[in-house]
């Protein structure tokens, strides 16, 4: 099984095998946006347009974020990949308690609670 185990028994499984699938789909866009990004501004001798570059690197390596944070609310095997990452103290390890508050849940993802 490619997602790891549902948190939610009431939500298809290809539902959420298909979600995955795009949300790792967009998170390999994010990363190579960052990386695209970088290599502009790394050959730009524009200042100004460095900035912005900079700035919206900035703003992808936030989407890295949250779709790491989304797929690691989806995917157990993920999640608890990232709970015992041992590279990381525990509370800088991703999805960490109160870490993600405000990030929905599998059930609002579908119109559910
Ligand atoms: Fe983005």
């Amino acid at each position: 099984m490619a997602y790891g185990k549902p948190e939610s028994g009431s939500v298809q499984a290809t539902q959420l095998e298909q979600l995955l699938i795009w949300l790792r789909e967009d998170l390999m866009g994010e990363l190579q946006a960052i990386n695209q990004y970088q290599a502009h501004i790394d050959n730009i001798d524009n200042a100004e347009i460095k900035d912005l570059l900079s700035h919206i690197r900035d703003d992808e390596k936030e989407h890295v974020a949250e779709i790491t944070h989304l797929i690691s609310r989806i995917d157990a095997i993920q999640r608890d990949k990232f709970l015992n990452d041992h590279t990381a103290a525990p509370e800088e390890r991703v999805g960490s308690e109160g870490q993600d508050d405000k990030i929905p849940t599998i059930g609002s993802m579908f119109g559910q609670k």
